[in-house]
């Protein structure tokens, strides 16, 4: 099916592989209609990151307006449009991204599929509000024939050796051999510190988050784009699924990353967390550090007698 795994920096239909390094809006001008069948993207949150300005919330969704409706120019009609975002904040208050955007992908007449609530263990710890640990999904369609190719993407049932007990059916088993969808909420650990996917990029996909959309919106061969590529993670789960990849990304060393990373899967030796395995439980790995020091193994409840009696918490501490 392919003839060439170079990266190329810039589009052309025969590739396989692109990396633009410039700005998404100069990209997609090149772009014709219609040829894109995922795209999918982590947009900057506005939130004054190394790799963005703050600017004016107002200006900000007009940008986002902007990229939105080149991608959809460029998507094919059988195509999936996936935003990822999470909230914006200001003096402690949040905003989340995705309500924001809504309306913009509305105003284009998509039609919404889903809103993916991705959740993750690790982020900041806050103490004013709970702490944040979800990101959304909202995956639109151009049409209504869209590609949706479920089965690659079923998970283990719970229940596999469930059967009917009544009606014609009964005796046979009553579920789906091929495993149960995976249902909107995801529960994939996102790239910290000892992630096997990190690099210095501050908020880097989990490549597994990216290949289930891969393998349930596109077929081998289709294009796979991201306006906001950083380090590269989008093409390589495309790569990795035998579609093609473009992505753009403005700054020179995010760039250089998503390079390297994509050197390092066309030779086969990127690292990278498997789709589907369970998420680290410390407790049932039997790590040393899961069991509080000032706790009373007799008694489960250990939490909310921390709160009402802290003098008796300090005495055992000092042990
Ligand atoms: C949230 S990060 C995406 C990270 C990416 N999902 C990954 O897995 O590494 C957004 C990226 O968009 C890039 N960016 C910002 N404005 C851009 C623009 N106008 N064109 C292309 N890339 C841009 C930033 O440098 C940043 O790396």
């Amino acid at each position: 099916m392919f003839d060439n795994s170079k990266i190329a920096n810039r589009f052309h239909p025969s590739e396989r592989l692109v990396v633009f390094p410039g700005d998404c809006l100069e990209f997609l001008k090149s772009i014709p209609d219609e040829t894109f069948q995922l795209v999918v993207t982590s947009p900057p949150y506005n939130l004054g990151k190394e790799y963005e300005q703050r600017i004016d919330l107002e200006a900000y969704v007009e940008q986002q307006r902007c990229v939105i409706r080149e991608c959809v120019r460029t998507l094919k009609l059988t195509g999936s449009i996936c935003w990822e975002v999470g909230n914006y904040v200001e003096n402690g208050a949040i905003i989340p991204l995705d309500a924001m955007l809504f309306p913009v992908f509305a105003e284009l007449h998509l039609r919404c599929r889903n809103r993916i609530v991705w959740h993750f263990e690790h982020g900041l710890h806050c103490t004013r509000r709970f702490s944040g640990r979800y990101e959304s999904i909202l995956w639109f369609t151009k049409t209504d024939g869209y590609l949706f190719d479920l089965d690659s993407v079923r998970v283990p049932q719970k229940y596999p050796g469930k059967k009917h007990f009544k009606g014609p059916k009964a005796g046979e088993y009553s579920c789906n051999p091929l495993g149960k969808n995976p249902g909107d909420v995801w529960i994939i650990p996102n790239v910290k510190s000892n992630h096997v996917e990190k690099t210095e990029h501050p908020c880097q996909f989990p490549v597994e988050l990216i290949e289930r959309l891969v393998l349930a919106l596109s077929r081998e061969g289709d294009w796979v784009f991201d306006p906001f590529l950083g380090t590269g993670t989008s093409v390589i789960a495309a790569y990795r699924h035998r579609r093609r990849g473009a992505g753009v990304e403005i700054q020179e060393r995010y760039v250089a990353i998503a390079q390297e990373r994509l050197n390092r899967t066309l030779e086969g030796t990127l690292r990278v967390r498997p789709m589907n395995r369970q998420v680290f439980d410390p407790r049932n790995a039997g790590r040393a550090l899961t069991t509080a020091p000032w706790s009373d193994p007799t008694d489960g409840n250990v939490e909310p007698r921390l709160l009402e009696r802290r003098a008796k918490y300090k005495a055992k501490c000092r042990k």
